[in-house]
């Protein structure tokens, strides 16, 4: 069996939909960049090994991403989850994880990349607004899609009720993706994802809608 390693800041409810997803793979570790990051608490009342590497010590992002990869490397996963890591990652970090380090981002990318993307989805006017799971390149947020799921953004939405509906669809696809991941079945192609016996529907999302 294949396995992962799943790293969180805060209260990692991607990674909590992934445990609870029971998917073919063997979750090493949680390990977080906080201590007081609320997942670890579940991780561990789930028998999951968990640690911590703190960034604060470090005094530059490569002495932290060492460290990090020291920890990540003890547990020899197949593929590492970011899972609301809040760090931005070094290009040695990424190069050494080439094709194995995912993540999980709150649009549709290419579409807002950074932080407060619910926010500026909302000041953009988008009318369908979502997210995506990524293999990670050293550019923030870009990188060859896995998969994406798209919702409306209804009229008197808040990014707090825009989050809401965006995470619902995250703790969808992370683990559809992490179980493709598991049976084989993602294959990287100059740059782009193949996903291998995975069908597409013929139905389009309209936002706003009204039967004509
Ligand atoms: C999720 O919405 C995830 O997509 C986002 O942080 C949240 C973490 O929630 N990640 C990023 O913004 C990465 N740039 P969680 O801790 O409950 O999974």
């Amino acid at each position: 069996m294949k396995s992962i390693v799943i790293l969180i800041s805060g209260r990692g409810s991607n990674m909590q939909a992934i445990v609870e997803a029971n998917l073919p793979l063997r979750i090493a570790a949680v390990i977080s960049n906080k201590a007081d990051a609320t997942g670890l608490e579940y991780a561990q009342a789930k028998g999951i090994a968990t640690a911590v590497v703190d960034h604060r010590p470090h005094a530059t992002r490569e002495a932290f991403d060492a460290e990090l990869m020291r920890c990540i490397d003890a547990y020899a996963p197949d593929l590492v989850v970011l899972a609301g890591f809040m760090r931005i990652l070094s290009d040695g970090f990424v190069q050494h994880y080439a094709g194995r380090l995912i993540n999980i981002h709150p649009s549709l990318l290419p579409a807002f990349p950074g932080l407060a993307t619910h926010r500026r989805a909302l000041e953009a006017g988008v009318k369908i607004h979502g997210c995506t799971v990524h293999f990670v390149t050293p550019v923030v947020d870009h990188g060859p899609i896995v998969v994406q799921a798209a919702v409306p953004v209804k009229h008197g939405d808040t990014a707090q009720s825009l989050a809401a509906r965006v995470l619902q669809q995250e703790h969808q696809i992370y683990p559809q993706a992490l179980r493709w991941f598991a049976e084989d079945r993602l294959h990287l192609h100059q740059g782009q994802v193949n996903v291998h016996g995975a069908q597409t529907l013929d139905t389009a999302l309209r936002s706003p809608w009204e039967a004509s």
